[in-house]
């Protein structure tokens, strides 16, 4: 892998071979992968990059502004971020594992970038797009945030995204991923969502999707139910499913073997 990209990217391990890149979920950044990495077997590179806004990466106004896109907020504009990332990087094709909204990105580039995916991880996300409650939620979110200058409004998710299991047990986990929003900056978190509320239903993006797909799923995940994995395995022409037990939202701190063991399958798959 070569030169420098528009997104931060960060090289968790070099190696040999079709590269596994992994796009957090929000409101976080790469971080929130680092536990699975040393439990991968292989030898193929894995590389994080932290999406338009959060961690290290240009805001998402920046990131239009270089694509040369219209100023509005939408994962695909996320989605054009990493494949312009990528070959910025020199990697032509990847296996791409998205978590929650890092999986909204992946399905995006199903539909723009398909010809980059070697393989496609969609890890306690969903392939549906919000209801009108929802969205209007994002958007009041959004719009406080800017106005606080604080990411306060979204602290809750702290505890939201981890499994019963958990939250009653790990309070080292709650106290991890509520620093990691804490290192978020407002403009970030307001363009994130409004970006999420503004994505489609892409499940006919999946099914036209002829590579192999990994579904994971926490057992506790209440943001992103089992239910909803089940419809994306049932969509993609290949796909395995891993429900991971007593994790929530959070599969890859929760309880990152089966995750990883996933992520490697995949990427075995993505081989053959
Ligand atoms: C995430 O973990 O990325 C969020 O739960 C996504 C969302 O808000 O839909």
């Amino acid at each position: 892998m070569t030169g420098d990209g528009l997104l931060a990217h960060h090289r968790l391990r070099e190696g040999e071979g079709t590269p596994l890149v992994l796009l957090h979920g929000f409101p976080l950044d790469s971080r929130m992968w680092h536990d699975v990495v040393p439990l991968l077997p292989g030898a193929f590179p894995v590389l994080a990059l932290d999406l338009p806004g959060m961690g290290s990466s240009p805001s998402g106004h920046d990131v239009a502004q270089r694509l040369q896109v219209p100023d509005v907020p939408s994962v695909d504009i996320q989605a054009d971020a990493v494949a312009d990332t990528l070959a910025e990087l020199g990697v032509d094709r990847a296996v791409v594992a998205g978590l929650s909204m890092g999986g909204y990105t992946v399905l995006s580039l199903l539909e723009r970038h398909a010809w980059l995916l070697a393989g496609a991880a969609l890890v306690d996300t969903k392939a549906g797009a919000d209801t009108d409650d929802a969205r209007a939620n994002r958007l009041r979110i959004a719009d406080e945030v800017e106005r606080s200058g604080t990411v306060d409004e979204v602290l809750g998710m702290r505890r939201a995204v981890l499994g019963e299991t958990s939250r009653e047990q790990r309070p080292d986990l709650v106290d991890r991923v509520d620093g990691w929003i804490r290192d978020q900056g407002p403009a970030g978190v307001a363009w994130c969502q409004r970006a999420m509320a503004a994505r489609p239903d892409r499940l006919a993006a999946l099914a036209a999707f002829d590579g192999p797909v990994a579904v994971v799923v926490g057992d506790e995940d209440e943001l992103s139910p089992v239910a909803e994995a089940e419809a994306m395995q049932d969509a993609a022409r290949d796909a395995t499913l891993t429900v991971v037990r007593r994790a929530g939202h959070m599969t890859p701190i929760e309880n990152p073997e089966p995750v990883a063991a996933a992520l490697a399958a995949l990427v075995g798959r993505a081989r053959d």
